[in-house]
């Protein structure tokens, strides 16, 4: 039997942040005749798998993107299943979350939430706030643009009352006003499902983010498909703009 393709990974140079697009739940369930639901419901398993994983290899942070702003417009069925899942899953997995030490947090507009949902996710993120293994971050309601709106808005205020100076806007005025403000830009983003777009998901963060994509289906993505990403991502060379010869630390 081959060996798992965890053993070449090299824990040293992991990904601090991953951020993934769990996409293909609703091709996934079509393939078998069922329903979209049946296909995010599956997805949950993946959403546990590849969660452990993280946290045992060492990844600091995951964000999953798990319902976009744009999700809105699906059948109401659908979102409202979506919205359900999301309650029992927390609901669920809150004892892991803590008995594995990984903190919940989420990203978007949390207002706009159905009030069931939003309470059992502020619930689960305030019961696991002193975890310190991993963060696990949920992209909820989420969308680039509107953190973008909100983060100039919110700028806009600290200069209109005298509290900025204009010249002194930089790269970190910014970074301190999106809701990623805590977290390190994810080095590692993958998109399951085929599709390659990006889908208005951490746009600003993604700068520099080495991208993977898989036809895998969201819920057939699992540990083994994690270390495969994780481990093409180590095989890349990230020049920030340099060359080779500056990137690579040559042995004398
Ligand atoms: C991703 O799977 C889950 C969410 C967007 C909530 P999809 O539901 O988009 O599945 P496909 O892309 O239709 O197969
Ligand atoms: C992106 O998937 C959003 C999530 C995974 C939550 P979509 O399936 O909504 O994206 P598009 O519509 O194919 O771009
Ligand atoms: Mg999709």
């Amino acid at each position: 039997m081959p060996a798992s393709i965890k053993e070449k990974i090299d824990l040293t140079n992991l990904p601090k942040h991953i951020a993934i697009i769990m996409d293909g739940n609703g091709r996934w369930a079509k393939n078998r005749n069922m329903p979209r639901v049946f296909g995010h419901k599956n997805g949950v398993t993946s959403v546990r798998e590849v969660s452990e994983a993280c946290a045992e290899l060492g990844v600091g942070c995951l964000t999953l993107y798990a319902f976009s702003a744009e999700n809105w417009g699906r059948p109401t069925l659908e979102v409202n299943a979506l919205m359900s899942l999301l309650v029992e899953t927390v609901k669920k997995e809150l004892s892991t979350l803590n008995k594995n030490n990984i903190r919940l947090t989420a990203i978007g507009d949390l207002s706009k939430l159905p009030s069931k949902t939003y309470n059992t996710l502020m619930d689960g993120i305030n019961d696991t706030k002193d975890n310190t293994r991993m963060t696990l971050n949920l992209a909820l309601n989420y969308s680039a643009r509107n953190e973008m709106i909100q983060a100039t808005q919110r700028i806009a205020e600290l200069v209109a009352s005298g509290n900025l100076d204009v010249s002194a806007i930089d790269h970190t005025t910014i970074q301190d006003q999106l809701d990623t403000k805590d977290m390190p830009d994810p080095e590692l983003l993958i998109r399951t499902s085929g599709e390659q777009r990006i889908s208005n998901f951490l746009l600003w963060q993604i700068a520099y983010s080495e991208l993977y994509f898989t036809d895998t289906y969201w819920p057939d993505f699992r540990r083994e498909d994690l270390y495969i990403a994780i481990h093409n991502y180590q095989m890349r060379e990230r020049r920030f703009g340099k060359i080779s010869e500056q990137v690579t630390i040559t042995e004398i």
